[in-house]
């Protein structure tokens, strides 16, 4: 039997439908507990503990209908959601405390993974090394001293992309753990673990959801996720009912929406590109981009993230930011509205001014979510600030 489509999937995988009530979606349960024992003959089992639902830390049947649809568009064996996209890279590196030792991660991370991995994985036993990108996909160091690699498969906010099925298949030669935070990526431009990644993070919040309008956070695998899901209890890192009913609601559209973001991120760096005002534009999509190559191997659209440095330094970023009407400056990303935002200010904000020099985040560089409207629209208002700099 064929494997269904991927918008059939998002729209039909997981749902709750039950033929006594003929509800057609999922309905929310929201209970923190459950009857336990549950002596009923057709009590339905959390997957996750193979016994009747109990508490909603533990599990919930609204999340676990969420998480069954997140893992068939990830073509995943096995999916958690967490309540942010932070709460599940801390609880899976949180997990392999006492197992694994030596981690070694891309440097061009979000600001918040690299503060935890450089300021608090190491108190716990796991030591982080960090390289760039290109260092990486070079595969330029001594790879039988690490138990873990960890990279974004686009990084934050210099769109650099992993070469992630070179480096994936090193990661096996070697029995080395690869994980991918592939949030700018999401599932419709990338399924890491068929790609060879050994697990694979997102930042719910952005994509999956699509409409900016409640966090989560994902990790799936093809392997035994039961440290992970132990871990979630343990910091209570867990999402609730509603939250589930909302990203769940939101996946349906994720092809739909990524691949209106794919067609106009293209046009919209296409246009960047030729403003007199830009310096220069972050967009693998662009020929001319120097992760062009990669990204065609590595992904199945570009999606609707860049960046461009505009002239007149941060003064002239900031007069930008102050001149867009219809695009929010706002953080945040892979929502349906555009959104800018300088990433000095906010995703890179607590990145010290070192590690800035080195990813490249520079006081002129404004990172853009490209929404779902009309491009022409969003070129309109770009151009319209970016002439009222002069
Ligand atoms: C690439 C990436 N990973 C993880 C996160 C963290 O996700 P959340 O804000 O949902 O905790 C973010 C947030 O911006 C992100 O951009």
């Amino acid at each position: 039997m064929t494997k269904d489509g991927f918008n059939t999937r998002a729209v039909g995988s997981g749902e709750i439908k039950d033929k006594r009530y003929g509800n057609v979606v999922t309905p929310i349960f929201q209970n923190a507990t459950f009857l336990y024992p549950n002596y009923s003959e057709e009590k339905i089992e959390d997957p996750n503990t193979k016994d009747s639902y109990i508490y909603s830390r533990w599990g919930n049947p609204t999340v676990t209908a969420l998480e069954e649809k997140y893992a068939s568009l990830e073509e995943a064996g096995n999916a958690l959601s967490f309540s942010t996209g932070m709460a599940g890279i801390t609880s899976l590196m949180m997990s392999l405390i006492g197992k694994k030792k030596r981690v070694l991660s891309i440097i061009d991370l979000y600001g918040q993974t690299l503060s935890f991995f450089k300021n608090k994985l190491p108190r716990y036993g796991l030591d982080v090394d960090l390289v760039s990108v290109d260092t990486l996909n070079s595969m330029d160091f001594d790879m039988g001293k690490y138990d873990v690699i960890y990279a974004e498969s686009m990084t934050n906010p210099s769109m650099k992309v992993l070469d992630l099925k070179k480096v994936a298949e090193k990661c096996k030669e070697n029995h080395t753990d690869l994980i991918v935070d592939a949030t700018f990526c999401s599932p419709y431009n990338q399924n890491s673990i068929k790609m060879g990644a050994d697990y694979v993070v997102h930042s719910g919040t952005k994509y999956l959801n699509g409409h900016s309008d409640t966090m989560s956070g994902f990790v799936a695998s093809e392997r035994d996720l039961s440290a992970v899901f132990d871990m979630r209890k343990n910091l209570g890192a867990s999402m609730d009912a509603f939250q589930a009913y909302l990203v769940q609601r939101g996946m349906k559209t994720l092809g739909l929406r990524m691949k209106q973001h794919n067609a106009n991120g293209q046009a919209v760096a296409e246009f960047l590109k030729e403003n007199s005002h830009v310096l220069s534009v972050n967009y693998p999509g662009l020929k001319t981009d120097p992760y062009h190559e990669i990204a065609e191997r590595n992904m199945s659209g570009f999606g609707g993230m860049l960046s461009f440095r505009v002239k007149g330094g941060l003064d002239g970023a900031r007069k930008f930011m102050k001149g867009l009407k219809s695009i929010s400056a706002a953080p945040s990303l892979g929502g349906v509205e555009s959104l800018a935002t300088l990433p000095i200010d906010t995703s890179h904000g607590s990145v010290s001014m070192e590690d800035r020099k080195i990813i490249v985040v520079t006081d002129d560089l404004v990172r853009l979510s490209v929404g779902i409207e009309d491009h022409e629209d969003i070129e309109e208002d770009l151009s319209s600030a970016l002439s009222q700099m002069a």
